[in-house]
C-alpha cells in the first residue's frame, strides 16, 4: 500500500467506527478473540477499506473490529496476508502500517505456531520473549533510512511485566524464541532438527516481519503463540491446516484470558 492509501484507508475505518482505537490486535490461524467483558462497537471488513488485500487462507477472516473493553478500545483484526499466498513484502505488512496510520502505538500479535521445545504440548501458549527471521525478504524496511533498525529492541520490562501478573493469577503462560519460516509447507524432519540446532522453541509463517516492521515504526508490540501442534524430528507426522485451524480455536480461550487480563491490568 502507498502511503496515501494507508492514510485514506485509516480515516475511513476511523469514520466507520467513530472511535480512536488505543491498542491494536492482530489475530492469527483460527484464533478468535471475543472476550465475554467486551462491548463490539462495530466492524468493517478490510474489503470496504481502500487500498486493503484481503488473505485467502482459510480460518483468516478479513475484518477489523473494535471492542470496548473496561473503557478501552482495542482493534482486533483478525485475518492477516502472508508472502506465501503470493503477496508483495510491503501489502503483508498493511495491517501494521493501517493501525500505525490510525494512531496505535501499542500492538499485539498473535499466531498458530508448531511446537519445537518438548516442553509443550498442543494448546499451550506461548510468550515470544526473542525472534528469528529465516524469510530471507530483505530489509525489514521499505528503504534505508540513514539509522539502525530497531528491531532488536526488545522490551524486557514489559515480558518480565507479562509473565510475573500470569504466574500471579494462576495463569499458564510459556514462553520461547519463535522462528518465522516462509511456508507454505510445514517442515520436514531435517527442517525440524535444524530449527531446534538454532535456538527455535516455536515455527511459524507470520509475526517477525510484522512485528520488526512495528518497532522500525516506534510502536510497542509483543506477541504470543498458540501451540497447535508438536514437531518430532524422529516421527514422520504430518502437520495439516484443519488441525491447526482446530486447536487454534479451542485453546483460544486461554489466549483470550491472558491478553484480557494485561488489558484490564493495564500491563500494556
Ligand atoms: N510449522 C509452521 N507453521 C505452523 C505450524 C508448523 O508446524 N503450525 C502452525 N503454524
Amino acid at each position: 500500500m502507498q502511503q496515501h492509501e494507508v492514510s485514506l484507508a485509516a480515516r475511513v475505518l476511523r469514520q466507520r467506527l467513530g472511535v480512536d482505537p488505543t491498542i491494536g490486535i492482530i489475530t492469527g490461524s483460527g484464533f478468535r478473540f471475543c472476550p465475554l467483558q467486551a462491548r463490539s462497537m462495530g466492524r468493517v471488513s478490510y474489503s470496504d477499506l481502500p487500498g486493503m488485500d484481503v488473505s485467502s487462507v482459510a480460518g483468516h477472516a478479513s475484518h477489523a473490529e473494535m471492542l470496548d473493553l473496561h473503557g478501552r478500545h482495542v482493534l482486533v483484526c483478525s485475518g492477516r496476508l502472508h508472502a506465501y499466498e503470493g503477496h508483495e513484502h510491503t501489502s503483508c505488512m498493511q495491517l501494521i502500517d493501517l493501525l500505525h496510520a490510525a494512531g496505535i502505538r501499542t500492538v499485539i500479535i498473535t499466531n498458530a505456531a508448531g511446537g519445537l521445545h518438548w516442553r509443550y504440548v498442543p494448546g499451550d501458549i506461548a510468550l515470544i520473549t526473542d525472534t528469528i527471521d529465516l524469510t530471507f525478504l530483505g530489509s525489514t524496511r521499505h528503504g534505508y533510512t540513514g539509522s539502525p533498525d530497531p528491531c532488536l529492541l526488545v522490551d524486557q520490562d514489559l515480558q518480565t511485566s507479562i509473565l510475573e501478573t500470569c504466574a500471579q493469577q494462576h495463569i499458564a503462560l510459556e514462553m520461547g524464541t519463535y522462528c518465522q519460516v516462509l511456508g507454505p509447507s510445514y517442515e520436514t524432519r531435517a527442517e525440524i532438527r535444524m530449527l531446534r540446532r538454532l535456538g527455535a522453541d516455536l515455527v511459524g509463517m507470520s509475526t517477525v516481519r510484522e512485528q520488526r516492521h512495528a518497532r522500525s515504526l516506534g510502536m510497542t508490540t509483543l506477541a504470543f503463540s498458540m501451540v497447535t501442534n508438536t514437531l518430532s524430528d524422529t516421527v514422520q507426522r504430518s502437520v495439516t491446516h484443519d488441525e491447526v485451524l482446530d486447536v487454534a480455536s479451542s485453546a483460544g480461550h486461554q489466549l483470550s484470558t491472558i491478553i484480557t487480563t494485561l488489558l484490564t491490568q493495564e500491563i500494556v
